[in-house]
């Protein structure tokens, strides 16, 4: 052999993280993965404005952009957070990123040791909860209730780590309609929450990719980085969700004292500007009517998916019915495994996210999640037949 790159691979590689094979397999019923809704999507609007902005500013896309990405589009997220999420933020604390992956990989690049403590949901996307992995930390999971994280669940794992002599790094919550569970964080336990954080000098890291994504219910609650006033908020959220994953891009928002490592890390990787000069052009003459057309085909849906398990589910089972954004999150008879019964559905041809993905000690294995942006309603009917008749036949629903 000329080349070793077994002796040439990095030390410093992270660690490679267990996940259920079933998930990369190819399927029709795609009940594991937060898509943009393919059925809401606007093309011909997108294309026009492609078209406008190429032949208008192209000439741009041969120098680089700036290091925290295209003014415009960060002058209409600076607005866009004002008006809707109550927060009053300068151009210069926000960076556009690679989705809100890439906002939320940059400040555990910033803030993260090997060895770290973060404090977390007690279940948590498993993009996120993979990346502070990645990077080494030591993962404690903070109750939630149907409000969200429990204040005094967390002063009591901030104390015991301090009793440990030690601290959480950071509290990272994905805030509105969480993913799994789709519960939002309420405004109390906001600032109950702001008030311990501030109270311990542990810094929030608040997830809204999901802000843009309410159905029904109440009025979303103000975002945490509008209610704080001492710099303890930092804040992540992403156009992937609503204009297409594929675009890549994202945001994240700083208080100032924040920046020194992200000066040193450059923001990390850019997102592409003909992306953001394009989004920026589509959203601020077309926001209002689209989120309100994602809003229809997400309900319809959520109801048929809500439906569907009513109709094929016992009352052994029980389901989130959430107001908003992307998933359901169902909780089988104890004893059951939706870990190792993944494979029979994949046959079938349903994907679904077994719960223990969102855990980092990997509890949670009579639980699942299921998103419903995918397929059409029809679909969701038939695949969540079939999911029943997978877990009937793998015994989850004897009594
Ligand atoms: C809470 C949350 N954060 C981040 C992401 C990653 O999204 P993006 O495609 O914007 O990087 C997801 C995707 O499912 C998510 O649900």
């Amino acid at each position: 052999m000329i080349y070793n790159y077994e002796q040439l691979t990095a030390k410093s590689l992270p660690p490679d993280i267990n996940m259920p094979l079933g998930l990369a397999a190819d399927v029709k019923y795609v009940f594991s993965v937060t898509y943009t809704d393919p059925d809401a999507m606007e093309l011909d609007g997108l294309a026009k404005v492609t078209s406008d902005v190429v032949l208008r500013e192209g000439k741009n896309l041969a120098a680089y952009p700036p290091v925290q990405g295209d003014l415009g589009l960060r002058e209409f997220i600076a607005q866009e957070l004002e008006n809707k999420r109550g927060a009053k933020v300068s151009v210069d604390n926000i960076f556009l990123s690679s989705g809100a992956g890439g906002a939320c990989q940059v400040f555990v690049d910033a803030y993260i040791d090997d060895g770290d403590y973060v404090l977390m949901d007690q279940f948590c996307y498993h993009g996120s909860l993979n990346m502070f992995l990645k990077k080494g930390a030591q993962i404690i999971h903070s109750e939630m209730d149907d409000f969200g994280l429990i204040p005094e669940k967390v002063e009591e794992n901030i104390q015991m780590l301090i009793s440990q002599g030690t601290k959480p790094k950071m509290i990272y919550t994905i805030s509105v309609f969480h993913n799994p569970t789709g519960i939002t964080l309420s405004y109390e336990r906001r600032k109950q929450l702001i008030e311990i954080s501030k109270k311990y000098g542990v810094p929030i890291l608040e997830n809204e990719s999901y802000a843009d994504f309410r159905i029904d219910g109440p009025d979303l609650p103000q975002s945490m980085i509008g209610m704080d006033q001492d710099g303890g908020v930092m804040h992540i959220s992403a156009f992937t969700k609503l204009m297409g994953c594929g675009l890549r891009l994202g945001f994240g928002v700083f208080p100032e004292q924040a920046r020194p490592p992200l000066d040193v890390i450059k923001y990390g990787v850019s997102p592409s500007h003909l992306t953001s000069m394009v989004v920026h052009e589509y959203l601020k003459s077309h926001k209002t009517e689209y989120v309100s057309n994602v809003e229809k085909s997400l309900q319809a849906k959520r109801d048929a998916m809500l439906q569907s398990l009513g109709e094929y589910f016992p009352p052994s089972c029980t389901w989130s019915e959430p107001n908003g954004g992307m998933m359901i999150w169902v909780n089988l008879p104890e004893g059951t495994d939706t870990w190792n019964a993944l494979d029979r559905a994949v046959e079938r041809g349903v994907k679904y996210n077994p719960g223990p993905i969102f855990r980092s000690d990997r509890e949670g294995r009579n639980q699942l999640r299921l998103t419903f942006s995918h397929n059409s309603p029809e679909e969701i009917k038939e695949g969540i037949a079939i999911l029943a008749d997978v877990f009937e036949k793998e015994g989850f629903f004897n009594e």
